[in-house]
């Protein structure tokens, strides 16, 4: 591609924040400490989670950078920097969440493959950029369309970054057409995160986001974007991310016998504690986000101080000093909440959250029945064990 290049090495990745807790150097998997999370409902650049699966992309001309337009469409059609600035620009909050995190804990109950994740693999980003819907349009593909007239059903984004998975070829996955064209659905082609030009770890000059869905769909250093009649076959969609029953393991999967995994499922995680942390004897406030799929938002956080035996509700909010209702359009319905509430604490307490989406999904209570051989989508109830301590006198 002329304009963007991707290096086969790591010996050209970009500068990164010190304190982020490296989970893989080369492909850089890293996420922020947890209480990083709740310190802002905008989770800055510098402490949102980097997810990659190979050495990140060079820039070298701007100017020459384009993305081509193919295949189920009338023309082909090359889209320059210049005129994906022209279309309407729209800012939507939105939370990203790989569908790793969580993967850690999951991998106690019992191994499972991939790199491991604390409960920071997510952020919540003010994204800048043009629908994909006003994209497809200007090709000819109308808003709402199910197939185009040459028979389009999915939309696929190809990327350049060079991936073992793919055998050295690049990042790729695709959404439905319905979905793609439907302005509702807020699908960006960003080149903004948080009022500032997208960074390279983040997929400079042009990324795609797929609000409500799981991270992976979100395409990085956009190349090309495909209109097919099947969904994307590459690696990251038939044979990743998706989620198998607790009895499929390495010697019995069918990869084929589920669909690619696109909404994320209610999740909430405690970030303002850690196992074990020695607590002061009296209040304690328990702060951390919870987030669900699709564009339901959270209709409750409970908490619990006795391992889920009884339960206070948390309060919630998005921005400070405006009330969360829940599905109200004064709310951000692809981002997350941030929740707190307060406890005393006895000599030691099993402290618990659990997220209720407005379509009442709620959290599982174990993390065996949702245990699945790749660790993803791990939205077990999160506990966090902490201690009193006296100091002595
Ligand atoms: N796009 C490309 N080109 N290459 C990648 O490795 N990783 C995906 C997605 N898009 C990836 C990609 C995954 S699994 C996630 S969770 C998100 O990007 C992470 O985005 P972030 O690094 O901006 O947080």
């Amino acid at each position: 591609m002329p304009g963007l290049t991707a290096p086969s090495d790591y010996s050209q990745e970009p500068p990164r924040h010190p304190a982020l807790l490296i989970n893989s150097k080369e492909p850089f998997n890293a996420e922020p400490h947890r209480s990083a999370l709740i310190s802002s409902y905008v989770t800055p650049v510098d402490f949102f989670y980097k997810r990659n699966h190979g050495p990140i992309p060079i820039v070298d001309d701007i100017q020459r950078y384009s993305v081509s337009i193919t295949g189920q469409i009338g023309n082909p059609k090359e889209l320059y920097m210049k005129d994906i600035w022209k279309l309407p620009k729209y800012t939507v909050a939105a939370t990203l969440q790989c569908a790793g995190n969580r993967r850690t804990a999951m991998s106690k109950t019992r191994k499972v493959k991939g790199v491991g994740w604390d409960i920071a693999a997510i952020g919540n980003a003010v994204w800048g950029g043009a629908k994909l819907a006003d994209v497809l349009e200007l090709i000819g593909i109308p808003k709402s369309s199910q197939i185009t007239l040459s028979g389009g059903k999915h939309v696929e984004f190809v990327s350049i970054d060079k991936c073992k998975e793919e055998n050295g070829g690049p990042y790729k996955a695709s959404i439905p057409l319905s979905q793609a064209t439907n302005p509702e659905a807020d699908v960006l082609l960003a080149y903004e995160m948080n009022g500032e030009s997208l960074n390279r770890d983040h997929g400079y000059p042009l990324r795609v986001i797929v609000p409500g869905v799981i991270g992976a769909r979100s395409v990085k250093w956009l190349d090309s974007i495909n209109i097919l009649a099947e969904e994307c076959q590459g690696f990251f969609m038939q044979r990743d991310y998706k989620m198998f029953p607790p009895s499929v393991n390495w010697d019995n999967i069918n990869w084929s016998t589920r669909r690619p995994q696109m909404d994320f499922p209610v999740q909430s995680a405690i970030c303002s504690l850690e196992d074990v942390n020695v607590v002061k004897p009296g209040k304690i406030t328990i702060k951390g986000y919870a987030v669900s799929g699709g564009g339901r938002g959270i209709d409750r956080v409970d908490v619990s101080i006795d391992g889920g035996k009884t339960w206070v509700e948390a309060s919630k909010f998005q921005r400070a000093g405006i009330p969360y209702i829940s599905d109200d359009t004064s709310s951000d319905k692809w981002a997350w909440v941030l929740f707190e509430a307060e406890a005393d604490i006895p000599e030691s307490a099993e402290i618990v959250a659990k997220a209720v989406d407005t379509a009442a999904n709620v959290q599982p209570e174990n993390v065996e029945v949702i245990w699945n051989l790749r660790g993803i989508l791990n939205t077990s109830w999160h506990h966090v064990h902490v201690r009193v301590g006296h100091s002595s006198m």
